[in-house]
């Protein structure tokens, strides 16, 4: 896939130590949540935090394009006025979701049991990534689709007239499939019951609850679970204050652990143990990260993270945490290459599908840095090299995805030669402000002539 139309190449040279407090920008996943449910609910829902990144700004318009209002307010600040379940009205024009899989396959779901079309589309990356996981589980509620072959963007979908609640069981380990269904139930008369088999993230589940749907959730002996939710629900605006992402504070986490001489110190970030497994990995590998501060807000756990510059050791990931640190695995193969001895990844199948094959474009990039790594079917073995061993010096190809952007020019902080990637302009899609809290910290990044 080529970098994007205006490829903005940038190279990190490595330093003597990263120091200061940041914070990172607000949860992108509870962020297209908050508009959403907002949009759908009765009454305003006054969001604070929410991340102001390219991802996010496409959903607030394609709930403007159903009806919804959405007005910002100040810096995060943002209110929704919604419609009420099952009240937008149709879009006028095409609907672009830009870069996100989160918020084109949300909206689908939040759609499909209303008696409206709509049209889906996306740039080159959202355009090759698999939509049928979602739509054709939507078809159980009475929504019909057409897209390209595979179920590939453009895609059309229409909204059942007369929608059927559903029992459904969601076997891809996919926060969006789930939350699409949930957010379809929600027009659909009666009690649908979506059963997952793998635990994922469960904003949409507590944001519901919030919005005071009728939802509940049953443990299954197979470790999966059953969340029953009520159709023809009554949503009424709350107020959401959205946490830090960890996501985003992944990178600046891990820059402090490998450049030798940090401490970096990341505030107020949201710490749901479906999303903590980065950390738990990186405690394994011997990383000082110390939770202070650690509370509550909006229904999520929250904290600060003191992080040390430390030794690590590379450690085999136990598959079954894939889903709690999905996103992570770009910055822990970083991390990896830098740890003592070899790390174990498995059970990666879903980075296949991200914005790019994350696996490929992570594999290619530790190779362009000098790093070991053999290619499993479902994952990875990294051969870390040691704190000081990591010879850097590569171009990295970041195939329009953010997160390998990312996570290349956080190894050059600290490999011996500076780490090039090919295009920074779509780390704008999920956290616009990575290179100047790096810099805060310290970090030295140069423009590369294109
Ligand atoms: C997300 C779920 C994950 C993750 C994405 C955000 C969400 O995708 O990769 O960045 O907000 O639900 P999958 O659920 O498809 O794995």
């Amino acid at each position: 896939m080529p970098a994007s139309a205006q490829a903005r190449p940038l190279r990190a040279h490595r330093l003597s130590a990263l120091n200061g407090t940041v914070a990172v920008p607000g949860d992108k996943s509870i962020s297209h949540r908050a508009l959403i449910l907002g949009a759908l609910a009765l009454g305003e829902t006054r969001i604070t935090g929410l991340l102001e990144a390219e991802d996010v700004l496409n959903t607030a318009e394609a709930v403007r394009a159903f009806g919804a209002r959405a007005i910002r307010v100040g810096k995060g600040s943002w209110h929704v006025h919604g419609t009420g379940v099952g009240g937008w009205n149709e879009p006028d024009d095409v609907l672009d979701f830009g870069n996100s899989g989160t918020g084109s396959r949300l909206m689908m779901g939040a759609m499909a049991t209303t008696s409206v079309s709509a049209v889906f589309t996306g740039d080159a990356s959202l355009r090759k990534r698999p939509m049928g996981r979602v739509l054709d589980p939507l078809k159980l509620f009475g929504a019909q689709y057409q897209g390209r072959a595979g179920g590939l963007m453009p895609v059309t979908l229409t909204g059942a007239a007369q929608p059927i609640c559903v029992e459904h069981k969601v076997t891809v380990a996919s926060a969006q499939v789930k939350s699409a269904m949930l957010l379809a139930a929600l027009n659909a008369p009666g009690r649908s019951r979506i059963a997952q088999t793998t635990l994922t993230r469960d904003h949409t589940e507590r944001m519901l609850t919030a919005f005071g749907a009728e939802i509940s959730v049953e443990a299954l002996a197979d470790g999966g679970e059953v969340i029953s939710l009520m159709g023809e629900a009554e949503l009424k605006g709350v107020a959401v204050d959205v946490p830090r992402d960890p996501s985003s504070a992944a990178f600046p986490m891990v820059a402090g652990l490998i450049v030798p001489g940090s401490e970096v110190t990341l505030s107020g970030v949201l710490l749901n143990p479906r999303r903590t497994g980065l950390i738990e990995t990186l405690l394994e590998m011997g990383a000082k990260i110390d939770i202070v501060n650690a509370r509550g807000s909006g229904g999520e756990k929250i904290g600060d993270l003191v992080v040390h510059a430390s030794s690590l050791k590379g450690v085999e990931v136990p598959p079954g945490r894939a889903p709690a640190m999905i996103d992570e695995y770009p910055v822990l193969a970083v991390a990896a290459a830098f740890a003592e001895g070899p790390t174990v990844m498995r059970g990666l199948e879903e980075l296949r599908v991200k914005e790019s094959d994350r696996l490929a474009a992570i594999i290619a990039g530790l190779r362009a840095a000098g790093i070991a790594v053999e290619e499993l079917p479902d994952g990875m073995v990294v051969e870390g090299r040691g704190g000081d061993g990591v010879p850097g010096g590569g171009l990295v190809t970041t195939h329009m995805d953010h997160r390998i952007a990312m996570s290349f020019l956080t190894m050059g902080l600290a490999s011996r030669l500076p780490m090039s990637v090919d295009d920074v302009s779509m780390v704008a899609t999920s956290f616009p402000e990575f290179e100047e809290l790096m810099r805060h910290l310290g970090a030295h990044f140069e423009a590369v002539e294109g």
